[in-house]
């Protein structure tokens, strides 16, 4: 069969190394997809949002499973499309991803399910914002109702934060029409971990658990990005938990969706703060993660594409559960000094080649341009280093072993990915 990827980062470089070993997967394309992927996959020069150009280039060249790895085309309506036109794709349809579209919508649902979350005020003018946050009680969270590449995610710790953050999505527009609407949060206080689970709509399994972390430097500082590393499994999430988990989040959230009416086919990935009281949900997504996917696939012990086309087929149910190889894996950003503001890149890239003799390290493409035999920087996200191996910490020291061996000008990443862990010694900082 023959696959496309619509993507081009990290997150996609690992769908497409994890789809590269299934069985029945012949040729994988990707559109547009990265350099770091032209070993095992063509690159298709149509973007993430050409919806219809995608389409056509399904159809004209037989794609058996179009996967969709960034959030944008799914709120897009891009599923929706490709089933009109009898095309196969994983995700979930519009409807589905405004779970992650929508960040009013995920409120009401938890809402009125009882589903456990934080307290929430829904707000449209910024001036009924102000007054409401002029006394409310702090830290608290300000979300932009919409999509905002993970950074319109603002914890205020006063009231002349959260007149900032209010400013910044609603005024100056930072998140363009995203910002039409905001959702001022509990700040929920526990640990971090994000649940990613399949569901057919009628099945729901986890598939395992991570952690992400997304501020730019140490200890959780500085402005949130895409992701600057994450691991899998989350040690907080043994299997109790995870019961727990799909007993109090997972299975009520299917039960929500269905009684809304709601389709959900695809990725559900969950984040979620381990509270004294139990698991409480922060948000929910409508596809893998990035740079969680670079932690997830490398753990998969299953094929990728028959759990695709079991999802879409409804025929999860024939599943007792997803298996997990029983490592553990890490992955480092390593990224522009500069991301997720301002940054320069067309640097090249010193140490990759040397980086293939570690039978245990992954590196996964999100930002990279190969000329002349040589790869050069490409975009705030360069590089995920994967390290998959037995004991966290063993294979987090490995991780940053192995960066020693690789550079570019202004290469940034963090040095304490990890380091809530119990015993996760504290990097030095940069
Ligand atoms: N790394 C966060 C996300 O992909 O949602």
């Amino acid at each position: 069969m023959k696959v496309l990827i619509v993507g081009d980062g990290g997150r996609e470089h690992a769908l497409a190394w994890k789809l590269y070993q299934s069985e029945n997967v012949d040729k994988i394309f990707a559109a547009p997809g990265n350099d770091g992927m032209l070993e095992i996959a063509e690159r298709v020069d149509i973007d993430a949002d050409e919806i219809e150009a995608l389409a056509d280039f399904a159809q004209e060249n037989g794609i058996g499973m179009t996967v969709v790895g960034p959030e944008e085309p799914l709120v897009a309506g891009i599923v929706d499309y490709f089933v009109e036109r009898g095309l196969p794709i994983f995700g979930p349809k519009k409807q589905a991803a405004l779970l992650e579209g929508s960040k009013a919508f995920a409120k009401e649902i938890l809402d009125k399910y009882n589903i456990p979350t934080g307290e929430y005020e829904v707000f449209t003018d910024p001036d009924t914002a102000l007054n409401y946050l002029e006394n409310a009680k702090y830290p608290l969270v300000v979300k932009a109702n919409g999509l905002a590449g993970g950074k319109g995610v603002i914890v205020a710790s006063n009231y002349q934060a959260a007149q900032d953050a209010v400013a910044r999505i609603m005024e100056d527009k930072a998140f363009g029409d995203a910002g039409d609407r905001i959702v001022v949060e509990d700040f929920i206080e526990g640990e971090d971990v994000s649940i990613f689970a399949l569901t057919d709509g009628q099945t729901i399994l986890p598939v395992t658990s991570t952690r992400e972390h997304k501020a730019v430097f140490e200890g959780e500082e500085g402005p949130n990005t895409g992701g600057m590393g994450s691991y899998s499994p989350s040690p907080y999430v043994d299997q109790e938990m995870m019961e727990q988990i799909c007993r109090e989040i997972l299975r009520p959230t299917l039960h929500a969706l269905n009684s809304e009416g709601i389709d959900y086919r695809g990725v559900l990935h969950v984040g979620i703060i381990l509270t004294e009281n139990g698991p409480e949900v922060i948000d929910y997504n409508a596809r893998f993660g990035d740079p969680e996917t670079q932690v997830i696939m490398p753990l998969l012990a299953e094929d990728l594409l028959e759990l695709m086309q079991m999802t879409n087929d409804v025929k999860l149910k024939y599943k007792k559960e997803i298996e997990i190889y029983g490592s553990d894996a890490v992955c480092v950003v390593l990224a522009s000094a500069g991301y997720p503001l301002t940054y320069a890149s067309g640097y090249e890239i010193k140490g990759l080649e040397n980086l293939k003799y570690h039978d245990d390290l992954l590196v996964f493409h999100s930002g990279t341009r190969l000329e002349n035999g040589k790869y050069y920087t490409d975009r705030g996200r360069v590089l995920g280093m994967t390290v998959v191996g037995e004991g966290i910490l063993s294979v987090i020291n490995t991780v940053y072993d192995y960066i020693e061996e690789v550079n570019f000008k202004d290469m940034h990443y963090r040095t304490d990915i990890g380091f809530t862990i119990p015993d996760v010694p504290q990097a030095p900082v940069e």
